[in-house]
Formats: structure tokens, C-alpha cells, sequence
């Protein structure tokens, strides 16, 4: 059943990718027209976006599996990390059915080009964090987070990753990193979890309940990250 829905899905998917390419002006087209102003730049990202806005642009939108929680906030992540999550999704490391059926309908190209589209887009009227964590985290959830070093790679505000293709986890919604968390403690399921040799080890070392505990508080934080609501596009 879910196999089924994911396939109609990624068709579904598939259609708009085509139905964007037919209306995209051909690279041939513009090349060949100099004279002519170039389409203007992202049009083309616009109409992949287009595909993502109905969930990742929609205030307070969840999905429901493998349970109920918020679609992550990817706005103002970096884009680094957007672009290795996607392919992490196209490659099957990461095995969420809709994300995979989506992320194998992209290019490298709009790979890229949409990782930079929703980085910038996140920059728009936001604040930087401080560099530190604004608020301390209560004793269990301090032992939890120096047990795992998570600012040594996270960055001190959880925001600054030592390496952009490490995600910024700081006020991301709390459902959903307790979700991301727990996926990367299954493996050896075709339809859930993820596999990632560094997220992998930290999370297995930590129960459920640590996990959620981790989660809140993290998505307690403020956030350079956003929902930019779908109008803001029109
Ligand atoms: C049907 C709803 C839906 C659509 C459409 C959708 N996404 Fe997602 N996206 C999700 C969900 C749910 C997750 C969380 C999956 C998981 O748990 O791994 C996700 C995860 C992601 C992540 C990983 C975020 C992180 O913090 O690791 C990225 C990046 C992403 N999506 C980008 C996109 C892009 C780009 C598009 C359009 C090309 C898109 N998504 C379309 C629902 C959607
Ligand atoms: C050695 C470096 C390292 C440490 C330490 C580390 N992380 Fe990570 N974390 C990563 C990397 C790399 C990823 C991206 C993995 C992937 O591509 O799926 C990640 C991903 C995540 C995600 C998924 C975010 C998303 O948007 O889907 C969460 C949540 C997370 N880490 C929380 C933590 C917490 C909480 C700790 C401490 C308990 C921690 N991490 C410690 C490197 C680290």
C-alpha cells in the first residue's frame, strides 16, 4: 500500500518536473538569443521549488510517516547540507519514501541550485544567533550533550556547524529532530530510518527517551532556520 502510494507519488512528481522543464526556456533557446535578456535567474528554481513549497513552505505542516511531526524548516539551513541530505534521499541512504521519490526526479544541477535557493531564502530578514547557546540546557540534557561532544560538530550555538554539510540543528522543530534522531538508529528497514556512520554511532548510544529529552531542548533554541510561507513567493 505504501509502496504503491510512494510510486503514484514519485509520478505524480515526476509529471510536475516535466510539466516545469516544458515551460523553463531551453538553455539552447537563451544562448542562442543574445540579444534577448537571459530568463531571469531561478526561473527555472522556481519551478522545482514549486514542488517542495507544499510541504517545507506551509506553517505548522506535519507529515505522517513513519509518525506524525512537522516537516523540517530548510530555510536558512546551509546549503551544503541541504544538497547532501538530497542526496542522501536520491542514494538511499536515507530512506524516507517520499523525500527518495522526490530527490531521484532531481539533477545535480537542481540540486545545487535549489540548496542555494532555500539557504539565501532563510537570510531574508533573519537574525544570526549569538555564539553561544542562549539558554543552558537543564543537568540531564548538559550530561546527554557532553557525552556526544554535539557542539563539537554542531557549533557552540548549535548553529555553526564546523563543516557546512553538517546541519544546523538549533530551534529546527522538536518532533522532527527526535524523529531524525531515532532514524538514525534504524537500519536494515527499506522504507525508514537513515544511515550515517557519524549520526549513527552518537544516536545509538542514547535511549528514546534520552533522544527526546536532546530534541526538546534543541528545538527549544531560537533558530536561523524558517518557514517561509508559500504567498511570500508569489
Ligand atoms: C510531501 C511533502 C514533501 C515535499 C513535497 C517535499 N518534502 Fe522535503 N521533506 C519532507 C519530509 C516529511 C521530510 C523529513 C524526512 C525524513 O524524516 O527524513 C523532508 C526532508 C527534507 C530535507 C532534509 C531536511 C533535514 O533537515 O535533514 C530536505 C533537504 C528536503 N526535504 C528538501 C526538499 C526539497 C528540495 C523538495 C522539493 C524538490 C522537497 N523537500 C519536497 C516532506 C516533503
Ligand atoms: C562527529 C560530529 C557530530 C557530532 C558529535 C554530533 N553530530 Fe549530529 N550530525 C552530524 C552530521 C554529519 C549530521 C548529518 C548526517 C546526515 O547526513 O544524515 C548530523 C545530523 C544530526 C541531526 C539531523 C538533523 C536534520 O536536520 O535532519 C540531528 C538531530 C543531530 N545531528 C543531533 C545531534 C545531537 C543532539 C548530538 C549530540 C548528542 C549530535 N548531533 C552530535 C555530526 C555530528
Amino acid at each position: 500500500m505504501n509502496r504503491l502510494f510512494t510510486a503514484l507519488f514519485a509520478f505524480a512528481v515526476a509529471c510536475v518536473t516535466g510539466l516545469a522543464h516544458a515551460q523553463a526556456p531551453s538553455p539552447a533557446a537563451s544562448q542562442a538569443g543574445a540579444t534577448q535578456p537571459a530568463a531571469p535567474a531561478g526561473a527555472n528554481v522556481q519551478a522545482k521549488v514549486a514542488m517542495c513549497m507544499g510541504c517545507h513552505n506551509i506553517p505548522g505542516y506535519r507529515a505522517s510517516f513513519p509518525e506524525v511531526y512537522s516537516v523540517p524548516m530548510i530555510a536558512g539551513q546551509s546549503a551544503k547540507y541541504i544538497a547532501a541530505a538530497l542526496h542522501a534521499y536520491q542514494n538511499g541512504d536515507r530512506k524516507h519514501p517520499t523525500m527518495r521519490g522526490i530527490a531521484t526526479t532531481l539533477t545535480d544541477q537542481d540540486i545545487t541550485a535549489i540548496a542555494d535557493y532555500y539557504a539565501a531564502l532563510g537570510k531574508e530578514g533573519g537574525k544570526p544567533l549569538g555564539d553561544q547557546l542562549a539558554r543552558q540546557p537543564d543537568a540531564q540534557v548538559s550530561g546527554l550533550m557532553q557525552k556526544a561532544a554535539c557542539v563539537s560538530c554542531h557549533g557552540p550555538n548549535l548553529s555553526r556547524p564546523i563543516d557546512p554539510s553538517y546541519p544546523k540543528i538549533s530551534g529546527q522543530h522538536a518532533d522532527y529532530l527526535f524523529a531524525a534522531l531515532k532514524a538514525y538508529k534504524t537500519e536494515n528497514n527499506p522504507s525508514m530510518g537513515r544511515s550515517n556512520g557519524v549520526m549513527g554511532a552518537i544516536a545509538k548510544q542514547f535511549s528514546n527517551a534520552e533522544l527526546k529529552a536532546l530534541a526538546r531542548y534543541v528545538g527549544s533554541l531560537d533558530s536561523e532556520l524558517h518557514v517561509k510561507p508559500e504567498s511570500r513567493f508569489r
